[in-house]
């Protein structure tokens, strides 16, 4: 009689023969009529055990066959290998590979932006940048908002904190609410006119809603010269809404109230879609309900504004307007970007559509 153990022991080793074993006629060496495996379960006769000993020829079969499907496998990966290989498929070395990097391409704000600075240039306006993180004293005071002047409150200012602000000897510092500063520190830095700038900037307020970001861009204009009126302002607006919005876009001023400018407007676009009349086939315009979009704040600079930069208002009259970039931007007809919030997500399915 056989030991179950020995029998044991001679299924392990023909296993392990036959895992190892790369012979092309391995299916009729262990699985055919007169194969290894056969002779092995022949022997179930010596054994006392024969049910437990049929468990393990069954589990050995098993396993043979799951070696035999595996085989046969890798021999299909093999030819499939040398068929594209093959001399009949000719591959052109000189072709450029096609597994290129994908590009990105700029952010849309910046593309705006970059579009912006080339439509004022063409009317000889100077691009600059002045800071974002600025004195009080050039965000407000200088624009003629003394201290706690309640017009401040329209801008959702964050204050910057610093050591040594408790002790009153250091300045308010703040992160800029808008591009307005750019203003002095322009005036400033030419120190008399003639001036004519336009400062693009990041601004950040308080503010997060879908029409509002807590960081966002304005442009700021500002021409200051002898002779400046209204008129003028009124013909930059025009010119610029037939660049970036297309011919037949129309401009219009409402009088409102800035503290740094003297008559103070708000400024509106017709709209493309209606065509400024409020109206498509006799149904109120979706886009904007009423022919006009509001874009942002203008007027001709405040005296104390150019009183506190040093340059005499008697002699010299200017221009101010700053509106925001991604407001701008999405009021262009086709985009229906409902959510401003999207530039800033970071969902590149959404930015690469620009
Ligand atoms: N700074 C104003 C704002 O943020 C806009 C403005 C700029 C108004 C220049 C007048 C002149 O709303």
């Amino acid at each position: 009689m056989m030991q179950m153990m020995d029998l044991e022991t001679k299924i392990a080793q023909l296993l392990a023969q036959a895992q190892a074993d790369q012979s092309a006629d391995w299916e009729t060496k262990y699985l055919g009529k007169k194969g290894l495996f056969r002779q092995l379960a022949a022997q179930i006769r010596e054994v006392e055990d024969k049910k437990l000993a049929g468990e393990k020829f069954n589990q050995l079969k098993l396993q043979l066959e799951e070696i035999l499907s595996s085989k046969v496998n890798d021999q299909k990966a093999d030819a499939a290998r040398v068929q594209t290989s093959s001399p009949d498929k000719t591959v052109d070395l000189t072709l450029p590979a096609d597994d290129k990097e994908p590009a990105g391409h700029l952010h849309p704000i910046t593309q705006a932006i970059e579009e912006i600075s080339d439509i004022f240039a063409r009317l000889g306006f100077i691009r600059v940048r002045h800071p974002e993180l600025d004195l009080d004293e050039n965000v407000f005071e200088r624009l003629n908002m003394a201290p706690n002047h309640p017009a401040r409150d329209e801008w959702e200012t964050f204050f910057v904190s610093h050591p040594g602000e408790a002790s009153g000897k250091l300045p308010t510092w703040v992160m800029t609410p808008h591009t307005s500063n750019g203003q002095v520190h322009e005036m400033k830095r030419l120190g008399q006119p003639p001036v004519r700038m336009i400062n693009i900037g990041r601004c950040y307020r308080r503010q997060q809603d879908a029409t509002h970001t807590q960081m966002f861009h304005q442009f700021e204009g500002l021409l200051i010269d002898k002779g400046i009126n209204i008129t003028h302002l009124k013909g930059v607006l025009d010119y610029f809404a037939r660049e970036f919005y297309g011919v037949g876009t129309k401009s219009r001023i409402r009088p409102f109230h800035f503290q740094f400018t003297e008559p103070s407007f708000e400024i509106d676009f017709s709209c493309q879609i209606c065509g400024g009349t409020g109206e498509v086939d006799g149904q109120k315009c979706k886009f904007c309900k009423s022919g006009w979009h509001e874009v942002g704040g203008a007027g001709m600079v405040h005296p104390n504004v150019l009183r506190a930069a040093g340059i005499d208002p008697e002699i010299y009259t200017g221009f101010a307007f700053g509106w925001g970039i991604e407001r701008t931007y999405t009021l262009r007809p086709g985009l229906n970007i409902d959510d401003i919030r999207n530039f800033y997500n970071g969902n590149l399915d959404f930015l690469q559509q620009f």
